[in-house]
């Protein structure tokens, strides 16, 4: 079946979908974007995506596209267009096309609006997290401003593409305390040593990852111990567990961090169990 884009006002062929050479995306990373899981055809947690988007395009004092609603049956409209069932569906919004010139264009031109969804493969998504992956650890090298879910990826492609080359899935991000950071497009969490979850707390260079948000209130309810604090690399090897969030992984068990087995080697059964609580979770509030 071939896939279908949204570009501006217009659902496309995807391999025919352009936008202008002069877009500041393009030219300058100058846009935002957001992820949402699809499930049973179905977008998940898409209040708390948007409010996230709102946070991205207010920093960067670039208009909303459309209000929410619009924006909300562009998204839903593309999934179906794409007979999503299962994966995700992705939104890019940037400044719009100006002359190329690093101050913002005045008067604002129209933001460049771009919305793709694709499938993923649901039985190899469960197989990989039975298996369980392994992540390595990049220095921080990002700007300041990771809470703004900006297009500007680049250190994040080169930290990914690192973990690649070494055999693993992600790449986990020490700052200057040689403290993780989070992902390169993941949060990042152990189950320490006393059974506590840990992860970064909001107030660090983060991203507030939507999934990390609502696994925090998936794991409260089930009374398990929550510690928003950071933890070092030599902790995380020491954890009994350790796992990421994202919208593409959902929650995903990480068996070695640098190489070492991070617990008996396996996928823990705090990850295994979040990862299922947190499917549920997604589905039920999928929309
Ligand atoms: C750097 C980074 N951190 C965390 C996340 C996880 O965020 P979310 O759970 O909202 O997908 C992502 C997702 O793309 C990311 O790029």
């Amino acid at each position: 079946m071939s896939r279908v884009a949204y570009v501006n006002g217009r659902y496309a062929p995807h391999g025919r979908a352009m936008v202008h050479i002069e877009d500041r995306g393009y030219q300058l990373g100058d846009g935002v974007y957001e992820v949402w899981a699809v499930i049973d055809g179905r977008i998940s947690d898409a209040a708390r995506h948007f409010d996230r988007l709102e946070r991205s395009l207010g920093e960067l004092s670039i208009a909303w596209p459309m209000s929410r609603p619009a924006l909300r049956i562009v998204l839903a409209e593309t999934v179906r267009r794409n007979r999503v069932d299962y994966g995700l569906v992705y939104l890019q919004v940037t400044r719009g096309v100006a002359r190329r010139d690093h101050g913002f264009p005045d008067p604002p031109p129209p933001p460049a609006v771009v919305v793709t969804a694709r499938t993923v493969d649901r039985a190899a998504a469960e197989a990989r997290a039975d298996k369980g992956v392994a992540v390595i650890s990049v220095p921080e090298s990002r700007w300041a401003r990771c809470d703004i879910k900006t297009i500007g990826l680049l250190p994040n492609a080169l930290a990914r593409q690192k973990a690649r080359e070494a055999g693993a899935a992600e790449a986990w991000f020490i700052d200057e305390l040689g403290l993780v950071t989070e992902g390169a497009a993941s949060n990042a969490w152990i189950v320490d040593e006393n059974g506590a979850l840990r992860t970064r707390d909001i107030q660090a260079n983060i991203l507030r990852g939507v999934t990390r948000l609502t696994l925090l209130d998936v794991a409260r309810r089930e009374g398990l111990t929550v510690d928003e604090r950071p933890f070092t690399i030599a902790e995380a090897k020491k954890a009994r567990e350790a796992f990421i969030t994202g919208a593409g992984t959902l929650v995903l068990p990480v068996i070695a961090v640098d190489g070492t087995a991070v617990g008996d080697g396996a996928p823990g059964p705090v990850a295994k169990s979040l990862r299922r609580l947190y499917i549920d979770e997604a589905r039920r509030n999928a929309c």
